[in-house]
């Protein structure tokens, strides 16, 4: 049965290891410090003459120095006297004075399903990589050559391949008995009740394991070999074993990793902590194909108190940060903090250590910045604080940022450290006026030149971090209203691939106010299928969209989502993530449109009336104009407009 990880604390905190251990050894008192909770004596699992055998009640962990045994209290007792786990921990809460809680029958059941799945999953596993080895899988066995891998990484990963079939493997496994249920509960064949005959989920894939905290397959992610597929990447859908938004790729190699000392690293993709581990960076996890959750920070603050977020530096990358750092932010305190590495424009991680060596890499961990300076950075870069107004604009944003630490010591040091930055950095403002033409960036004082584009966190002269204009730019304001945003082609693409979106949202889609000329035609073809009821039906639609010319308009729709990682727009994404993305989007873009229609009203009032009242109106609307933006910003991907992302 399934423990609940508090109460196992609970009664592990309350029972001193050496008195579980002291029933079955006989203390050196020599070596022996009592009064410090510090145990030896000869090692219990070989046997030996002098005391190897040390424990700490403290640390509520058992080592031996001659043999390598330790564990903890139910390790002890499961090694060494062949007690169950469950059998331990009834021992150890009975010594606790607590009681077990409750055999669970249900749990107990779904645990034993949840076991004969990983089966199936192993064996699924397997199969892959023996395909890997087929002759079958010639191209993908050069892909993964060319692309620098080892043979001894790909099986250490346990990489395989799935066959271009749509039933290798469901055939695979029915043949050793599995059963059709189990196969679709594995989330390993798309089935349902349109689907006549379930079909392999993955096809003509590179295929990526993904191992639990105990090693156990749970789930897979596969990369498309042809270069036109139209999802680079897949992952298993969501199963009874696999969450995704729980889970880590690499957590338990990684975890052991840093047995060795050092700190978990968090980069984007599967090829990335591949190829820091071939690079001897074992100690790198991913998220899977999503930005970071709530629950895979908890278990980077398992693995270590300051984890390293990895981002790539262009202005998406940028953004994932600033999502990540708002994250963590509430849940920061002494012990748990976050700190921040930004790549080479361009580049990832295995991009970087393949062309570069893994010096590179180690630079760019040795830059990286914590989490109050990319708060502070993201607040003022870019920002005109001339008026007191603007200044206490700023005050009141950075209080409201820090207001959000739960814990009150932290909270207290954060504010502080803002008060202070706040101070240097107006007075050394001030002292600037006069010289400034440049809008007032912070921390570019005494620079000659911003930094390049290259989302580097450059210090500044007075060791403040100096970002560049156009990352910190307001990329609604920039956009202007003409070229094709993300936010727009989001809306567009996600209601074209998902037709049911167009009726669930029939009064907003048909109202929809749109910045760019293309996607208005685009627009308007959806509106035309859906006056001659072809709206249900993705095939039709683009048929209405290709009969009004406007094919091409819908390829590069279709290329920025893909620039910009909005896969749940995509086809190939399940209708619920579509509909989370499309109502995100329509939400911000219904704000923003709304705000940018207000502010040119506000600001032509005030040209024509300079008085005060129009003068405080502006500044209102531009006040929530910038909060829609700040919302905007924390959205990986969003912002980033046509022609300027700098990935594939
Ligand atoms: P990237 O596009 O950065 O790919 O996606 P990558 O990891 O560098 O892969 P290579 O080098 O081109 O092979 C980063 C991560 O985003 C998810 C995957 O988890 C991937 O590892 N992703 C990407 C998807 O879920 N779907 C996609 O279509 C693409
Ligand atoms: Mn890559």
């Amino acid at each position: 049965m399934r423990f609940p990880p508090a109460f196992l604390d609970e009664i592990r905190d309350r029972v001193p290891i050496s008195s579980v251990i002291g029933t079955r050894v006989a203390w050196d008192r020599r070596k022996t410090n009592a009064s410090r909770g510090d145990y030896w004596a000869c090692c219990p699992f070989h046997g030996e003459k002098s005391p190897s055998f040390h424990c700490e009640d403290k640390k509520g962990r058992y080592h031996c120095f001659g043999c390598s045994a330790s564990g903890d209290h139910f390790k002890f007792l499961t090694e060494l006297d062949g007690m169950s786990f469950p059998e331990a921990v009834e021992k150890i809460a009975e010594m606790a004075g607590v009681p077990t809680p409750v055999r669970d029958v249900q749990e107990e059941r779904r645990e034993k399903e949840r076991a004969s799945l990983t089966d199936v999953m192993e064996m699924a596993t397997a199969f892959f990589q023996e395909r890997l080895q087929s002759p079958e899988g010639a191209k993908a066995r050069a892909y993964l050559r060319e692309r620098g891998l080892t043979s001894a990484t790909q099986q250490s990963f346990r990489l395989g391949y799935a066959p271009d079939s749509r039933n290798a493997l469901k055939e695979h496994l029915a043949a050793k008995g599995v059963p059709k249920a189990d196969i679709e509960a594995c989330g390993l064949v798309r089935h349902g009740d349109d689907i006549p005959v379930s079909y392999d989920w993955f096809r003509d894939r590179i295929m990526f394991p993904i191992p639990d905290s105990r090693g156990k397959i749970i789930a897979f992610g596969g990369r498309a070999l042809a270069p036109d597929a139209l999802a680079k990447y897949m992952n298993s859908p969501d199963t009874e074993l696999f969450h995704k938004g729980n889970v880590l790729y690499n957590f338990a190699r990684a975890r052991k990793a840093l047995a060795k000392g050092g700190t978990v690293i968090a980069v984007e993709g599967y090829m990335d902590v591949i190829a820091l581990a071939q690079a001897g960076f074992e100690n790198a996890v991913a998220p899977l194909g999503t930005a970071l959750t709530e629950n895979q920070l908890e278990l980077l603050w398992r693995m270590s108190p300051e984890p390293v977020l990895c981002f790539d530096g262009d202005k998406a990358g940028l953004k994932a940060a600033w999502r990540a750092a708002d994250l963590a932010l509430p849940s920061v305190q002494a012990g748990r903090s976050a700190s921040f590495a930004l790549l080479p424009e361009g580049k990832d991680p295995d991009d970087l250590v393949k062309a570069e060596g893994p010096d590179a890499f180690r630079a760019v961990l040795a830059d990286a910045r914590p989490l109050v300076d990319l708060l502070w950075m993201r607040e003022t870069a870019g920002g005109v604080f001339d008026t007191p107004e603007r200044r206490a604009e700023l005050g009141k944003t950075l209080r409201e940022l820090t207001s959000r630490i739960r814990d009150e010591s932290t909270r207290y040091h954060y504010q502080q450290e803002m008060r202070e930055r706040e101070q240097s950095f107006f007075g050394s403002q001030r002292g600037q006026r006069q010289g400034r033409q440049d809008g007032g960036r912070p921390g570019e004082r005494g620079q000659g030149k911003p930094p390049a584009l290259g989302g580097q966190f450059a210090k500044g002269a007075t060791g403040r971090i100096a970002i560049t204009e156009s990352l910190g730019q307001s990329a609604l304001v920039k956009r202007g209203g003409e070229g094709m945003s993300v936010r727009e082609a989001t809306i567009i693409v996600a209601l074209v691939n998902h037709p049911a979106l167009i009726d669930e949202n029939f009064a907003h889609v048909e109202f929809l106010d749109l910045a760019n000329s293309d996607l208005r035609t685009l627009h308007a073809a959806i509106l035309d299928a859906m006056a001659h009821d072809a709206a249900d039906d993705r095939g039709a639609v683009i048929a209405t969209i290709e009969r009004a010319g406007c094919g091409g308009i819908w390829e590069r729709a279709v290329a920025l989502i893909k620039r910009a990682r909005q896969w749940p727009a995509l086809e190939t994404a399940a209708l619920d993530d579509a509909r989370d993305a499309f109502n995100q989007a329509l939400h911000l873009q219904r704000s923003a449109r709304t705000l940018h229609r207000e502010l040119k009203q506000a600001q032509a009032a005030l040209d024509a009336d300079p008085s005060d009242e129009n003068f405080r109106h502006l500044v209102e609307i531009q006040a929530q104009f910038n909060d829609v933006q700040a919302t905007e910003a924390l959205i990986e991907g969003f912002g980033v407009s046509s022609g300027r992302v700098g990935r594939v």
